[in-house]
């Protein structure tokens, strides 16, 4: 079975309140916060999903950004990653969930990403997440959207399961 971590970051709870229910949607997943993680902890998983909210403009929560240096250092063979995202696409409609990249555009070459989902039934302008056409991970608005947030975890979570062993 694999073995599923979830790290967040979150500034106000509502990432936290996400990585709570994505943890839900597992019968087995761990839960750590990005403030206070070790690469140590991490080693023994072999499935990540890693969730941050946005800041600034389109950049990484504060927490994350001081993990992901000792992140991308992080041996990722035989290991998957899912990213997922928050952002507010009224407010931000030109960076809308744009701290997903940041930790897609780190990894990028040295872990082997799983769940890109499509742009469609979103509302923004632009976003660095996209890539490809596809956001690079499961983005999430809980400022507007937050009725499309259960669904689109669980469609998520679906299509990550294809991924665990
Ligand atoms: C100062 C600030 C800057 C933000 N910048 C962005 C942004 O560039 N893009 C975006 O999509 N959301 C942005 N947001 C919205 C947050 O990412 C969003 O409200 C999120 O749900 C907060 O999650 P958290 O409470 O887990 O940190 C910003 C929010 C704040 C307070």
């Amino acid at each position: 079975m694999s073995k599923i971590a979830i790290v967040y970051g979150s500034s106000t709870g509502a990432t936290e309140s996400v990585a709570e229910k994505i943890k839900a949607s597992f019968d087995d997943a761990t839960l750590f916060n990005a403030d206070s993680v070790s690469v140590d902890d991490l080693k023994p998983y072999d499935f990540l999903i890693f969730g941050a909210s946005t800041t600034g403009v389109g950049d990484l929560q504060d927490d994350w950004e001081i993990l992901l240096p000792k992140i991308e250092k992080m041996d990722f063979s035989g290991k998957k990653v899912a990213i997922f995202g928050l952002g507010d696409s009224a407010s931000f409609s030109t960076s809308f969930a744009g701290g997903m990249y940041v930790i897609y555009k780190a990894l990028k070459g040295k872990a082997e990403f799983v769940g890109f989902v499509s742009t469609d039934g979103y509302t923004f302008d632009e976003s660095d997440a996209v890539v490809d056409g596809k956001f690079v991970g499961l983005a999430l608005d809980e400022d507007n959207e937050y009725n499309e947030t259960d669904a689109r975890i669980a469609a998520w979570v679906e299509d990550l399961k294809k991924y665990l062993n």
